[in-house]
């Protein structure tokens, strides 16, 4: 869990290396939909381009799909992200026989999320996340050679909605987790590696 911009992605990726893990991030999900050109992606970009959340039973249907075809441990990226979600999971997970065993929630100022939003590029083709300078030139992926994109919902005024949406339902999941033994804030303003071995540090605490 994260607020936008606190790492979500640059830190799953860093686990999946390490630890083999399945990676879902439901936002990865959601622009796969889009770029199928499907009529529900159509629908989709109407929605997560102005930086709102798409309905909980989409996101659910879409995402048990993804969980029930793999027997990987996985790494939600982005998920749960309303107090729905949260309770719909541990339905879900009881019911393929999987546990919740850590629920990471990375830290980052408001005043950090735009500066660091705004230097974002994506690969289309690896899902590489790059931080880019105001100077960077040229779109080309250093991992693959792909086409680097920004994203439509990567604009100050969308990313300041998405805080907005952030505090009123996704933060309240904290609460829902806050208690159960399993949550840890770990600060996201750190350089990444940092905030990875901080990360390793919980892991490795909590399977000892
Ligand atoms: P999603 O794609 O999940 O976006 P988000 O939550 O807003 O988070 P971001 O992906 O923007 O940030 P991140 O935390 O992954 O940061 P990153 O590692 O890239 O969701 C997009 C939309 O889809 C939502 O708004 C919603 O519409 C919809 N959606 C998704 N899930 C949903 C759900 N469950 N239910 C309903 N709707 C859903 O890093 C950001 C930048 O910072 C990069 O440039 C990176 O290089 C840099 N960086 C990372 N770490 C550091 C560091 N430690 N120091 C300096 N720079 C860093
Ligand atoms: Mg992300």
């Amino acid at each position: 869990m994260g607020c936008p911009g606190a790492g979500k992605g640059t830190q799953s990726a860093k686990l999946v290396d390490t630890y083999h893990l399945k990676h879902i991030s439901t936002g990865d999900v959601l622009r796969g939909e889009i770029a199928s050109g499907s009529e529900l992606g159509k629908q989709i970009a109407g929605i997560i381009n102005q930086g709102n959340l798409v309905p909980d039973e989409m996101m659910i249907s879409m995402l048990e799909k993804i969980v029930s075809t793999t027997d990987k441990d996985i790494i939600f990226d982005g998920f749960p992200r309303t107090v729905a979600q949260a309770e719909v999971l541990d339905e879900m997970m009881q019911r393929l026989g999987r546990n919740i065993d850590r629920v990471i929630m990375i830290t980052l100022p408001e005043s950090e999320v735009v500066g660091r939003i705004s230097s974002r590029r994506q690969c289309q083709k690896c899902g590489e996340i790059l931080h880019v300078g105001p100077e960077a030139s040229g779109n080309v992926c250093p991992v693959c050679g792909g086409e680097l994109y920004t994203r439509p919902d990567d604009t100050p005024e969308r990313v300041k909605h998405r805080l907005e949406v952030y505090h009123q339902d996704t933060l309240p999941v904290k609460n829902y987790y806050a208690g159960t033994g399993k949550y840890v804030e770990i600060n996201g303003n750190q350089t990444p590696d940092q905030v990875f071995e901080d990360m390793q540090q919980y892991i490795l605490e909590k399977v000892k």
